[in-house]
């Protein structure tokens, strides 16, 4: 049993889990309970002090549950010493989950799905006052864009901005169209409003998050208006985004990101699968050929083209041969990296009701490390090819291993590592590359 610590009933302890989006909700929920007066933990603080512990939860594999199950597990030892804390559930488990988490976790005082942040205040008094019922606060909204809240940011040289929220695609594996809901585009002048106050906060970079920016539209304007107006924001080093999906990436937006020097020359398109068949199953809307078509058309229209996807391995049905596709499509796109995930089938998606998860988890397994040996090799010889060039980088902070040296990033996202006293962070610099190991470049600065 943990000796109980006092608990301070304003301090909360706000820990996020999943994705990019799901970072900038948080900095949304700090605005909202810092106007009730709440103050946060910070992040590399540990603490028992906190009388509101949230966590904004992800639901996109199962691996993303067993996190959040495994933290649930702790606070329910804690709430045994300390019965005064409230514990809340914020994000894409909880709207997914609802009520079935509640009943599960009796440790858990509340639920908020990603619409009902306004409610957060409401929802801790709640479960404070003396019956302490549960709650769910689960209602997606079609409207819900939370215009006036600026995010409470955590410092760095980047700062998200969400453009949109929800989708509207429905891949047939996916859950965020439950979790997120229906897909509603920010009015363009508040988000360059919102950029003009980062880069005067001192932000370098902004990285424009939607779940499919090709869709985004507010009053004629697309996303390439979008990402213009933002790249032309006085300040602002780096405009990043993502994710465009293939299905409609638009011409204009590629002549938008190679006449822009500060937009970066980096492009995260999601394959799923290399497989025609699996693709249609997946409901992406777009086959093999029209995939390798537009990756060349890409890097025929940006030079200096970094190209990164996210691909799924096991889908339901998926043969060796279905899977071959995809190693095809990798090595074709040669990728400058790739995120490789196994299927995990997820509650309320098409694919459940339509597809049982039948393959094996021994085959998918093995599929995923030999694509990733795939990709490593192609990865690799393309950053021994960077050895001897120069590389435009954006200074992040002191790098972990060797505090002497900076931790800056490159305009395709990659880490470089070098050493010059006379920089600081948010400089930009150029550095000659002279060394690459699997995920480092090691560089040395170039004399101006
Ligand atoms: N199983 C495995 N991976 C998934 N992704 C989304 N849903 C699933 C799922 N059910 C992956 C996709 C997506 C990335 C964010 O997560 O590759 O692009
Ligand atoms: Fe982000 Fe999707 Fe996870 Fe929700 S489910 S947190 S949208 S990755």
């Amino acid at each position: 049993m943990p000796t109980a610590v006092a608990l301070d009933s304003a301090l909360v302890d706000l820990q996020t889990y999943g994705c990019q989006m799901n970072e900038y909700d948080s900095e949304l929920a700090r605005t909202i309970l810092g106007r009730e007066g709440f103050r946060f933990v910070a992040p590399d603080e540990a603490t028992d002090a906190a009388g509101v512990v949230l966590i904004n939860t992800c639901a996109i594999r199962e691996t993303a549950h067993t996190k959040i199950y495994a933290r649930l597990g702790d606070l329910k030892v804690r709430k045994r010493a300390q019965k005064d804390l409230v514990v809340g559930l914020l994000g894409c488990m909880a709207q997914n989950l609802k009520t079935e988490l509640l009943e599960r976790w009796p440790s858990v005082d509340f639920v908020c799905g990603p619409d009902a942040y306004r409610h957060l205040p409401h929802l801790i008094a709640e479960a404070r006052s003396t019956n302490r019922a549960q709650h769910a606060s689960i209602e997606l909204s079609e409207y819900e864009t939370y215009e006036d809240i600026a995010p409470t940011r955590v410092e760095g040289v980047n700062a998200w901005i969400a453009i949109m929220r929800g989708c509207n695609n429905f891949c047939t594996f996916c859950v965020v169209p439950y979790t997120r809901g229906r897909e509603r585009s920010r009015d363009p002048l508040g988000v360059v409003e919102e950029t003009r106050r980062l880069a005067a906060d001192g932000h370098k970079q902004v990285t424009l998050l939607g779940q499919n920016v090709n869709s985004y539209r507010h009053d004629g304007r697309d996303f390439a208006d979008l990402i213009e107006m933002v790249a032309d924001v006085d300040g602002i080093e780096r405009v990043r985004f993502t994710s465009p999906h293939p299905k409609d990436f638009p011409l204009k937006l590629l002549r938008v990101i190679a006449e822009h020097p500060n937009v970066c020359n980096t492009i995260h398109l999601p394959l799923q699968s290399g497989n025609d068949r699996i693709l249609k199953a997946m409901n992406r809307g777009y086959t093999q050929e029209e995939f390798l078509d537009l990756a060349a058309l890409m890097r025929a229209s940006i030079p200096g083209l970094t190209l990164t996807t996210d691909i799924i391995c096991g889908f339901p049905t998926e043969t060796d041969a279905d899977y071959e596709d995809t190693v095809h499509v990798v090595r074709e796109a040669a990728f400058e990296s790739a995120y490789i995930f196994k299927y995990s089938e997820r509650q309320g998606t098409t694919a459940e009701r339509k597809f049982p998860d039948d393959v094996p988890d021994d085959v998918k397994s093995r599929r995923v490390t030999e694509l990733l040996a795939v990709q490593r090799e192609i990865a690799r010889a393309k950053n021994v090819a960077k050895i001897g060039s120069v590389e435009r980088v954006l200074i992040e902070g002191a790098s972990k291993k060797d505090p002497g040296q900076w931790r800056a990033r490159n305009d395709g996202n990659f880490i470089v590592v070098f050493r010059d006293p006379s920089c600081a962070v948010g400089d930009v610099r150029d550095v000659r590359i002279v060394e690459a190991t699997p995920n480092t470049l090691i560089g040395e600065p170039v004399p101006a």
